[in-house]
């Protein structure tokens, strides 16, 4: 039995992953490369959806990558790359783009959020179509399951509509792939406000924690995290967010349970959990900070990992569009 394949992608927005991705996304990554067939790539056509300076993209492309393998992604086990170097995913998109109604794409609740954000006039045509580019990474592999947060269920309902749709009109071509919605215990919350998502777009400096920080700058952030004046260790969402979130990153990256912190720290006020944590989150990153620091010291050795990592991922996505090609009634390529 051939494993389930599983392919996500992540954005290369910002100067480090945080707390929120690590927990959320690539330590997950990480882990199912023991039971899936893993294809993971670094989405730079998604990140300029909305305006980006080139220097930057080019930097934090590099960035992203060398946390990926830094955090323990392995290229012997899995196919690590930078989609931009597989122009198939566009290719397919355009594909995907006819097929998807303009009401369709206009209910993604993700490009309302954010279309607002900059004036609804003023958003991309690519900031739109965004989620079928994503369709079109995900179709590409004939991936089986796609681990994504929360709030990617509905693109990837609209992935499994157009896999769906294509099956139907042209005959079966695409896997149609089901969700693998990550597990709720890693929704890390806003140091500051921890009513809110931490998140690189709406969270100040000061309520995220990145996986490159500085030991020094972790540890003053934890200190001044909001809790509450009851004093109690305690988790409770409702009530208490910024001290469950706490035990909850404290939990993830130490592998006790939130009960068992709640019992160890009862009684012993905030300052101690905080200061306890703060060595966790340190003793947590400085493997992946180092060898991030060592990967992008040698560019060309990384950038020969992600141009052999989309070789492999051009060869996938190439047997994929020669059957789409064929289905749509395009003439062959070459
Ligand atoms: P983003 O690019 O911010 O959407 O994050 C990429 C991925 O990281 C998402 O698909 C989530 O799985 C994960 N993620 C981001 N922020 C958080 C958070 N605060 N808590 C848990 N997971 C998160
Ligand atoms: N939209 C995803 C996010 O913001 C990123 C993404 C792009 C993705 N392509 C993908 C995730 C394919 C999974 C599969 O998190």
């Amino acid at each position: 039995m051939p494993r389930p394949r599983v392919l996500s992608g992540i954005q290369p927005t910002a100067d480090s992953f945080h707390v929120g991705n690590y927990l959320g996304a690539l330590r997950q990554w990480v882990a199912l490369q023991d039971t899936h067939d893993t294809v993971y790539c670094v989405v730079d056509l998604h990140a300029i959806t909305v305006p980006q300076k080139p220097a930057e993209l080019r930097r934090r492309t590099r960035v992203a990558a060398a946390q990926l393998f830094a955090a323990g992604l392995d290229p012997d086990r899995s196919i690590v790359f930078v989609q931009s170097q597989v122009p198939e995913h566009t290719e397919l998109e355009w594909v995907l783009a006819c097929l998807t109604g303009f009401g369709e794409a206009s209910r993604m609740t993700q490009f309302k959020d954010k279309s607002a954000k900059s004036g609804a006039d003023t958003a991309s045509v690519g900031l739109f179509t965004y989620p079928i580019l994503q369709a079109a990474d995900i179709l590409i592999y004939d991936a089986d399951q796609v681990p994504v947060g929360e709030d990617q269920r509905q693109h990837l309902e609209l992935t499994r509509d157009l896999a769906q749709r294509f099956n139907h009109r042209f005959g079966p071509t695409f896997v149609v792939p089901g969700p693998y919605i990550l597990p709720e215990v890693a929704k890390i919350t806003d140091l500051q406000d921890p009513t809110i998502k931490m998140s690189k777009s709406s969270s100040s400096p000061q309520g995220i924690i990145d996986v490159l920080e500085e030991p020094g700058s972790i540890r003053r952030k934890i200190m001044r995290a909001v809790t509450d004046t009851d004093g109690e260790v305690r988790a409770d969402e409702e009530a208490k967010p910024g001290v469950t979130n706490l035990l909850r990153i404290y939990s993830a990256l130490s592998g006790e349970t939130v009960g068992s912190l709640e019992r160890r720290y009862a009684g012993s006020g905030y300052g101690v959990l905080k200061k306890d944590l703060a060595e966790v989150v340190v003793d947590a990153f400085a493997l992946i900070r180092e060898r991030t620091e060592k990967l992008l010291a040698n560019e060309g050795e990384l950038d020969r990992m992600l141009a052999d990592g989309a070789a492999r991922a051009r060869e996938l996505a190439g047997a994929t569009m020669a059957r789409v090609r064929d289905r749509v009634g395009f003439l062959p390529a070459n």
